[in-house]
Protein backbone atom coordinates (compact mmCIF):
# COMPACT_ATOMS: atom_id res chain seq x y z
CA UNK A 1 0.00 0.00 0.00
CA UNK A 2 2.80 2.51 0.93
CA UNK A 3 4.62 1.58 -2.12
CA UNK A 4 1.71 1.64 -4.19
CA UNK A 5 0.79 5.53 -2.56
CA UNK A 6 4.63 7.07 -3.44
CA UNK A 7 4.22 5.33 -7.03
CA UNK A 8 1.34 7.11 -7.85
CA UNK A 9 2.51 10.62 -6.27
CA UNK A 10 5.44 9.77 -7.98
CA UNK A 11 3.86 8.92 -11.89
CA UNK A 12 1.86 12.41 -10.70
CA UNK A 13 4.88 14.39 -10.58
CA UNK A 14 6.77 13.16 -13.27
CA UNK A 15 3.38 14.19 -15.25
CA UNK A 16 3.01 17.88 -13.54
CA UNK A 17 7.32 18.52 -14.21
CA UNK A 18 6.78 16.89 -17.69
CA UNK A 19 3.64 19.52 -18.56
CA UNK A 20 6.18 22.73 -16.69
CA UNK A 21 8.95 21.49 -18.47
CA UNK A 22 6.75 21.11 -21.98
CA UNK A 23 5.13 24.60 -21.44
CA UNK A 24 8.63 26.57 -19.94
CA UNK A 25 10.98 25.52 -22.93
CA UNK A 26 8.20 27.05 -25.56
CA UNK A 27 6.61 23.93 -26.68
CA UNK A 28 2.90 24.99 -26.14
CA UNK A 29 1.48 27.59 -29.37
CA UNK A 30 0.55 30.31 -28.39
CA UNK A 31 0.03 32.61 -31.65
CA UNK A 32 -3.74 33.50 -32.25
CA UNK A 33 -4.01 33.87 -35.30
CA UNK A 34 -5.20 30.18 -36.03
CA UNK A 35 -8.60 28.51 -36.15
CA UNK A 36 -8.32 26.24 -33.10
CA UNK A 37 -8.60 22.81 -33.45
CA UNK A 38 -11.74 21.07 -33.34
CA UNK A 39 -11.54 18.81 -30.47
CA UNK A 40 -10.19 21.79 -28.14
CA UNK A 41 -12.82 24.03 -29.17
CA UNK A 42 -15.37 21.24 -27.93
CA UNK A 43 -13.35 20.48 -24.70
CA UNK A 44 -13.30 24.27 -23.83
CA UNK A 45 -16.56 25.24 -24.84
CA UNK A 46 -17.91 22.32 -22.63
CA UNK A 47 -15.56 23.57 -19.79
CA UNK A 48 -17.37 27.20 -19.96
CA UNK A 49 -21.02 26.21 -20.01
CA UNK A 50 -20.10 23.29 -17.48
CA UNK A 51 -18.36 26.29 -14.93
CA UNK A 52 -21.56 28.67 -16.19
CA UNK A 53 -24.03 26.12 -14.94
CA UNK A 54 -22.03 26.03 -11.76
CA UNK A 55 -21.33 29.98 -11.11
CA UNK A 56 -23.77 31.60 -12.70
CA UNK A 57 -26.87 32.91 -10.21
CA UNK A 58 -30.15 32.52 -11.63
CA UNK A 59 -30.74 36.02 -12.19
CA UNK A 60 -33.82 38.08 -14.07
CA UNK A 61 -34.02 41.36 -15.97
CA UNK A 62 -34.86 43.90 -13.91
CA UNK A 63 -35.43 46.28 -16.64
CA UNK A 64 -38.67 46.25 -18.76
CA UNK A 65 -38.27 45.42 -22.39
CA UNK A 66 -39.64 48.90 -23.61
CA UNK A 67 -38.19 50.85 -26.91
CA UNK A 68 -36.46 52.94 -25.04
CA UNK A 69 -34.26 50.40 -23.17
CA UNK A 70 -33.61 48.27 -26.79
CA UNK A 71 -32.46 51.67 -27.73
CA UNK A 72 -29.95 51.52 -25.21
CA UNK A 73 -28.98 48.67 -25.51
CA UNK A 74 -28.03 49.14 -29.27
CA UNK A 75 -25.57 52.15 -28.21
CA UNK A 76 -24.08 50.23 -25.72
CA UNK A 77 -23.31 46.98 -27.93
CA UNK A 78 -22.02 49.46 -31.00
CA UNK A 79 -19.79 51.17 -28.17
CA UNK A 80 -18.62 48.39 -26.92
CA UNK A 81 -18.82 45.35 -28.63
CA UNK A 82 -19.36 45.03 -32.67
CA UNK A 83 -15.96 45.73 -32.94
CA UNK A 84 -15.35 41.94 -31.88
CA UNK A 85 -19.14 40.72 -32.50
CA UNK A 86 -20.51 42.92 -35.79
CA UNK A 87 -21.98 45.49 -35.85
CA UNK A 88 -25.48 46.46 -36.18
CA UNK A 89 -24.82 47.79 -39.65
CA UNK A 90 -24.47 43.65 -40.06
CA UNK A 91 -21.20 43.79 -41.26
CA UNK A 92 -18.66 41.41 -40.08
CA UNK A 93 -15.99 42.32 -37.09
CA UNK A 94 -12.88 42.92 -39.29
CA UNK A 95 -11.61 40.91 -36.70
CA UNK A 96 -13.19 37.39 -36.59
CA UNK A 97 -9.91 35.45 -37.36
CA UNK A 98 -7.44 37.65 -35.50
CA UNK A 99 -9.14 35.62 -32.13
CA UNK A 100 -8.33 32.30 -30.35
CA UNK A 101 -11.10 30.96 -29.93
CA UNK A 102 -12.78 34.11 -32.52
CA UNK A 103 -15.78 35.99 -31.09
CA UNK A 104 -19.18 34.90 -32.61
CA UNK A 105 -21.37 37.19 -34.90
CA UNK A 106 -23.74 38.38 -32.07
CA UNK A 107 -25.82 40.25 -34.94
CA UNK A 108 -26.08 37.36 -37.08
CA UNK A 109 -26.10 34.49 -34.78
CA UNK A 110 -27.71 36.06 -31.80
CA UNK A 111 -27.11 33.92 -28.65
CA UNK A 112 -30.39 31.73 -28.04
CA UNK A 113 -29.39 31.57 -24.35
CA UNK A 114 -31.49 32.52 -21.05
CA UNK A 115 -30.48 35.93 -20.00
CA UNK A 116 -28.95 34.98 -16.68
CA UNK A 117 -26.22 33.15 -19.49
CA UNK A 118 -25.56 35.88 -21.23
CA UNK A 119 -25.42 39.16 -18.39
CA UNK A 120 -23.39 36.27 -16.77
CA UNK A 121 -20.99 36.11 -19.61
CA UNK A 122 -20.91 39.63 -20.17
CA UNK A 123 -20.40 40.74 -16.60
CA UNK A 124 -17.40 38.13 -15.80
CA UNK A 125 -15.88 37.49 -19.67
CA UNK A 126 -14.24 34.60 -20.83
CA UNK A 127 -10.79 33.71 -19.40
CA UNK A 128 -8.06 32.86 -21.51
CA UNK A 129 -9.83 34.18 -24.76
CA UNK A 130 -10.80 37.78 -25.84
CA UNK A 131 -13.80 38.56 -24.22
CA UNK A 132 -13.23 40.84 -21.72
CA UNK A 133 -15.17 41.35 -18.23
CA UNK A 134 -17.90 44.43 -18.26
CA UNK A 135 -18.86 44.95 -14.71
CA UNK A 136 -15.78 47.21 -14.12
CA UNK A 137 -16.42 49.22 -17.14
CA UNK A 138 -20.51 49.22 -17.38
CA UNK A 139 -23.05 49.92 -15.11
CA UNK A 140 -25.33 47.07 -14.19
CA UNK A 141 -28.43 48.28 -16.24
CA UNK A 142 -26.10 48.99 -19.39
CA UNK A 143 -25.16 45.06 -19.45
CA UNK A 144 -28.44 44.51 -19.02
CA UNK A 145 -29.89 46.44 -21.57
CA UNK A 146 -27.02 44.74 -24.00
CA UNK A 147 -28.54 41.55 -22.56
CA UNK A 148 -32.09 42.45 -23.71
CA UNK A 149 -31.21 43.28 -26.84
CA UNK A 150 -29.95 40.17 -27.56
CA UNK A 151 -32.32 37.86 -26.65
CA UNK A 152 -34.59 40.33 -28.57
CA UNK A 153 -32.94 40.46 -32.07
CA UNK A 154 -35.96 38.76 -33.80
CA UNK A 155 -38.88 40.27 -31.86
CA UNK A 156 -37.95 44.16 -32.34
CA UNK A 157 -41.01 46.62 -31.71
CA UNK A 158 -41.65 48.17 -34.73
CA UNK A 159 -40.45 51.30 -33.59
CA UNK A 160 -37.53 49.82 -32.79
CA UNK A 161 -36.59 48.24 -35.95
CA UNK A 162 -37.22 52.09 -37.60
CA UNK A 163 -34.61 53.42 -35.28
CA UNK A 164 -32.26 50.57 -36.32
CA UNK A 165 -32.82 51.53 -40.24
CA UNK A 166 -32.30 54.86 -39.47
CA UNK A 167 -29.25 54.86 -37.20
CA UNK A 168 -27.74 52.39 -39.02
CA UNK A 169 -28.58 52.10 -42.94
CA UNK A 170 -29.72 48.73 -42.94
CA UNK A 171 -33.09 46.81 -41.63
CA UNK A 172 -32.82 44.45 -38.91
CA UNK A 173 -32.78 40.67 -39.70
CA UNK A 174 -36.01 39.11 -39.03
CA UNK A 175 -35.11 35.54 -38.75
CA UNK A 176 -35.66 34.83 -42.96
CA UNK A 177 -32.34 35.73 -43.44
CA UNK A 178 -31.99 32.31 -45.30
CA UNK A 179 -33.63 33.60 -48.79
CA UNK A 180 -31.52 37.10 -49.39
CA UNK A 181 -31.35 38.49 -52.30
CA UNK A 182 -34.32 41.10 -52.81
CA UNK A 183 -32.40 43.83 -50.85
CA UNK A 184 -32.63 47.77 -52.95
CA UNK A 185 -36.23 48.08 -51.73
CA UNK A 186 -36.91 51.48 -51.40
CA UNK A 187 -40.12 52.76 -51.14
CA UNK A 188 -41.24 56.20 -49.96
C1 LIG B 1 -11.97 42.51 -27.76
C2 LIG B 1 -12.96 41.67 -28.35
C3 LIG B 1 -14.30 41.54 -27.67
C4 LIG B 1 -15.12 42.55 -27.22
C5 LIG B 1 -14.87 44.04 -27.28
C6 LIG B 1 -16.30 41.91 -26.73
N1 LIG B 1 -16.20 40.55 -26.85
FE1 LIG B 1 -17.63 39.17 -26.38
N2 LIG B 1 -16.40 37.66 -26.95
C7 LIG B 1 -15.15 37.83 -27.50
C8 LIG B 1 -14.60 36.53 -27.80
C9 LIG B 1 -13.23 36.27 -28.40
C10 LIG B 1 -15.56 35.57 -27.43
C11 LIG B 1 -15.48 34.05 -27.54
C12 LIG B 1 -15.18 33.42 -26.21
C13 LIG B 1 -15.35 31.92 -26.25
O1 LIG B 1 -15.26 31.32 -27.31
O2 LIG B 1 -15.58 31.35 -25.19
C14 LIG B 1 -16.69 36.32 -26.89
C15 LIG B 1 -17.86 35.74 -26.41
C16 LIG B 1 -19.00 36.44 -26.07
C17 LIG B 1 -20.26 35.84 -25.73
C18 LIG B 1 -20.55 34.36 -25.65
C19 LIG B 1 -21.11 33.92 -26.98
C20 LIG B 1 -21.55 32.48 -26.95
O3 LIG B 1 -21.60 31.90 -28.03
O4 LIG B 1 -21.86 31.95 -25.87
C21 LIG B 1 -21.13 36.87 -25.48
C22 LIG B 1 -22.61 36.77 -25.11
C23 LIG B 1 -20.39 38.10 -25.65
N3 LIG B 1 -19.10 37.80 -26.00
C24 LIG B 1 -20.94 39.36 -25.49
C25 LIG B 1 -20.21 40.53 -25.59
C26 LIG B 1 -20.78 41.85 -25.33
C27 LIG B 1 -22.22 42.10 -24.97
C28 LIG B 1 -19.76 42.75 -25.50
C29 LIG B 1 -19.82 44.25 -25.29
C30 LIG B 1 -20.23 44.71 -23.99
C31 LIG B 1 -18.58 42.00 -25.90
N4 LIG B 1 -18.90 40.67 -25.93
C32 LIG B 1 -17.37 42.59 -26.20
C33 LIG B 1 -14.51 39.03 -27.74
C34 LIG B 1 -14.99 40.28 -27.42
Amino acid sequence: MGKFTLGVIVTLLVLLLGGLGFATLGFFPTAANVAPPHLERRIAMGAVDASMERHAPRVTNPLTPTDQNLEDGMKVYTMNCALCHGGLDRKPSSLVASFYPPPPNLISDPPDDPEWHIFYTIRTGVRYTGMPSWDKTLSEQDMWKITMLLSHLDKLPPAVQEYWKTSFGVAPSTGDEKKEGGEKHEHH
